[in-house]
């Protein structure tokens, strides 16, 4: 009932150049992906570029942030109107490096979620709790923290167009990838929280799991009932693991 996803985020990796030779070489390599939908979230500077190249395939173009306004003297911003222009289907929001290095808060990714709900983009909203919060046992209450800050004045109607992304952040670039036990049990709290505030649709969001996925951890997590697909960074700069990624074994 809930197609999975295979993101990857390229993060601030690859030239124009580079970028194009990536997707060159996803493009030779997927093969049959109607398994799953599979998303790319290049650097603003490749989208265009990008999307030309994909023109035709089933790969859809993301966006790693947007600003919320449409245009305006905004210097350094990109709007929603720019990404659909360049190509963009999604936009990836609150990604904890957005929320650590350049101080996004559930309420800036709230403004941000409900721009692109006004938009033909989908919001891939980013929540996810540090090292030192699952420590303490907050875990769960910090989760619940940024879904309500985060998803605040939604309707049912603009959460079913929501993916999110649970991203423990001790588990991002560090190669410590969450145990499937361990982020499954975090899912179902996520789905728990959205039936509680959202009633039944909640069972058809996507939520994907993102931390350090690679070729030898996927087909576990994808095994994860509650489990809906990844959100992969590192391991997506390169075709090969990123292939081996999509084409995940249930
Ligand atoms: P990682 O990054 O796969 O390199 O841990 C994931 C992410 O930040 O989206």
């Amino acid at each position: 009932m809930r197609i999975p996803v295979i993101a990857g985020n390229w993060k601030m990796h690859k030239t124009v150049g580079e970028a194009l030779s990536l997707v060159r070489s996803i493009k030779a390599g997927m093969g049959d992906t109607s398994h799953c939908q599979v998303v790319i979230a290049p650097p603003f500077t490749a989208l265009a570029p990008v999307s030309e190249e994909i023109r035709g395939t089933s790969l859809m173009l993301a966006a790693q942030n947007v600003f919320w306004e449409p245009k305006g003297a905004y210097t350094g911003e990109i709007s929603l109107p720019m990404l659909e222009g360049a190509g963009c289907r999604m936009a990836i929001l609150g990604h904890s490096e957005r929320r650590q290095y350049f101080s996004e808060t559930d309420a800036t990714v709230n403004r941000r979620i409900h721009a692109v709900l006004g938009s033909t983009l989908q919001p891939i909203v980013c929540i996810g709790e540090t090292l030192a919060e699952r420590e303490a046992g907050k875990h769960h209450s910090v989760i619940a923290q940024q879904l309500a800050g985060g998803l605040d004045r939604l309707t049912q109607e603009g959460l079913l167009r929501i993916i999110l992304a649970y991203e423990p952040v001790w588990a991002i670039g560090t190669g410590r990838t969450a145990s499937p036990e361990t982020a499954q049990e975090m899912h179902r709290h996520i789905r728990n929280w959205l039936s509680e505030k959202f009633g039944k649709v909640a069972e058809e969001i996507r939520i994907l799991y993102g931390g350090s996925v690679k070729p030898d951890n996927i087909d576990t997590l994808m095994r994860q009932p509650d489990i809906d697909g990844a959100l992969v960074g590192g391991a997506c700069l390169e075709a090969d693991s990123f292939l081996r990624i999509i084409h995940f074994k249930p």
